[in-house]
């Protein structure tokens, strides 16, 4: 039994901490109740359609233990800095140069300036290089494509032994890494396949350190020290590492916000006009409509022409039973003309993200570069219930690799398609019969 002084103990502790226990669990449920208020009645449908669509990624959930395994296995060297020449190009490309940078900074277990973009002309999309007086190129920075937020929020938390730079701009004060010195993958020695891929990925961390002890030997190095990183793409065998890794590891990489909030805003109205039953998910269920990818730009070299793709484009749609197709492309609005009617012939509706944006988000598509547009394109196609794509394209290869790993992909029965195709699941299609695809699909992150 508790004499009075025991109670007016418990009363002096206990009762605050009952309040306290009360108010954080009554903050707790206010917001979880806040929340949902927010998303289904003070949102309208569509802000709501756009919320969801942000909230779920496609493909498998991310989970960031390959990487952190991956980082905790390294030995890091604090002070040796790698950054990576700015990759040119479009979403793909670019996507897979930096993601090919990060990967070699973990293999030489370096810091890493994050690596830029050369933004091609806009006036003529054919030169993805632009002249740029004598001097290197800068760049933009990263998030001109991708979602920076997340990147370094994402690599930070799961790999926190790389520190990361967010530009040259974070070194100012240390001038002696202004200089950098030459690294790459031949300058390493490293034996290299089918064009670009490391052949032996279990000896390139060891070739990498072995070349940075050749060139600046530890007794005399002054550190910090800077590697920069020469253009460097397709190098990386996806499935050397597990899938853990392998799956995740292309999540740090994703669209620019405002990029995929189009998108989201173009679905929605696409869904609304013709019916079709899509809440935004991981999933693929928009079994409405097929995305069809027409790589016929003026920056596309070695591609089948527009007629050879758009024929293999609607023998796609009929063979799949598509009725309204979505059309991702960055050609000229006379091109977007002819497909449209050739699909109309063909008894298809076809639709591009122009005419699914109302008054206020079409000024925000017109306001991106070209680059930038490519990636409303790719948030929509993500979405499709099925996809065909030219092998040739970086583009295509992303969308077919990322939407595999959806549940179902490799399960679920595929109709079968006619003319050549590469690759082949329930949900996608790569047409063609490059060579080349081999290398792509082999070295491309989901
Ligand atoms: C990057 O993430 C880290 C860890 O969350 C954070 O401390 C840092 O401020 C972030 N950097 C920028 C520039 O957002
Ligand atoms: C090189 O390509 C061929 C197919 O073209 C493939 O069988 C082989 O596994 C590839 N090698 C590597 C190391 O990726
Ligand atoms: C490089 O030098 C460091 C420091 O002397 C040493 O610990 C490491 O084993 C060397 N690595 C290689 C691959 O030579
Ligand atoms: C076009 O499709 C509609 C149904 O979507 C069908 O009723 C019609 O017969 C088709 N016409 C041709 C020419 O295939
Ligand atoms: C869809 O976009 C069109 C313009 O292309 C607009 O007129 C229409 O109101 C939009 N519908 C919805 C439901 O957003």
């Amino acid at each position: 039994m508790l004499n009075n002084a025991g109670l007016v103990q418990l009363a002096k502790f206990g009762i605050p901490i009952v309040i306290v226990i009360w108010i954080l669990g009554y903050l707790t449920s206010e917001r979880e109740a806040y929340t949902t208020i927010v998303k289904t009645r003070f949102k309208s449908e569509k802000e709501k359609f756009i919320a969801d669509f942000l909230d779920n990624e496609v493909g498998s959930e991310f989970n960031g233990a390959g990487i952190a395994h991956a980082c905790a296995q390294q030995t890091w060297t604090p002070g040796l800095i790698l950054s990576c020449v700015p990759v040119d190009g479009g979403y793909a490309k670019v996507k897979n140069g930096h993601l090919n940078c990060i990967r070699f900074a973990m293999e030489m277990g370096a810091e890493l300036v994050l690596p830029r973009i050369v933004k091609r002309d806009q006036k003529n999309v054919a030169v993805t290089r632009p002249k740029n007086g004598k001097g290197p190129y800068v760049g933009e920075l990263l998030e001109y494509l991708f979602d920076y937020e997340h990147l370094n929020a994402t690599l930070s938390l799961h790999c926190p032994q790389m520190k990361l730079y967010k530009s040259m701009d974070d070194l100012w004060d240390v001038p002696q890494v202004s200089p950098p010195k030459k690294i790459s993958l031949s300058l390493i020695e490293t034996h290299i396949t089918n064009g670009t891929v490391v052949q032996d990925m279990a000896k390139l961390s060891d070739q990498i350190k072995t070349y940075i002890n050749k060139t600046a030997p530890p007794e005399t190095r002054r550190m910090p020290i800077r590697f920069e990183l020469d253009a460097t793409n397709h190098a990386f065998p996806v499935d050397y590492d597990a899938p853990e890794f392998a799956n995740s590891f292309g999540r740090l990489l994703r669209p620019r916000s405002d990029a995929r909030a189009l998108a989201a805003a173009a679905l929605y109205n696409l869904s609304k006009r013709f019916g079709l039953v899509s809440l935004p998910s991981r999933n693929i269920q928009n079994n409405g409509f097929a995305g069809v990818h027409l790589r016929t730009e003026a920056d596309a070299v070695g591609y089948p022409n527009f007629d050879t793709q758009v024929g293999a484009l609607l023998r796609f749609a009929r063979d799949v039973e598509a009725r309204l197709l979505f059309l991702a492309t960055g050609t000229t609005p006379r091109e977007i003309k002819a497909f449209t009617e050739r699909a109309q012939a063909a008894n298809l509706t076809a639709i591009t993200k122009k005419d699914l944006l109302d008054d206020e988000d079409a000024p925000l598509l017109q306001a991106m570069t070209w680059d930038q547009r490519a990636l409303v394109d790719y948030e929509i196609m993500l979405r499709a219930g099925s996809f065909a794509g030219p092998v040739e394209s970086g583009f295509s290869w992303n969308l077919a690799v990322t939407r595999s790993t959806v549940p179902g992909a490799a399960e679920a029965a595929a109709a079968p398609v006619s003319g050549l195709v590469q690759y082949r699941d329930a949900y996608s299609a790569v047409m063609g019969s490059l060579d080349r695809g081999y290398t792509m699909k082999a070295t491309i992150w989901p």
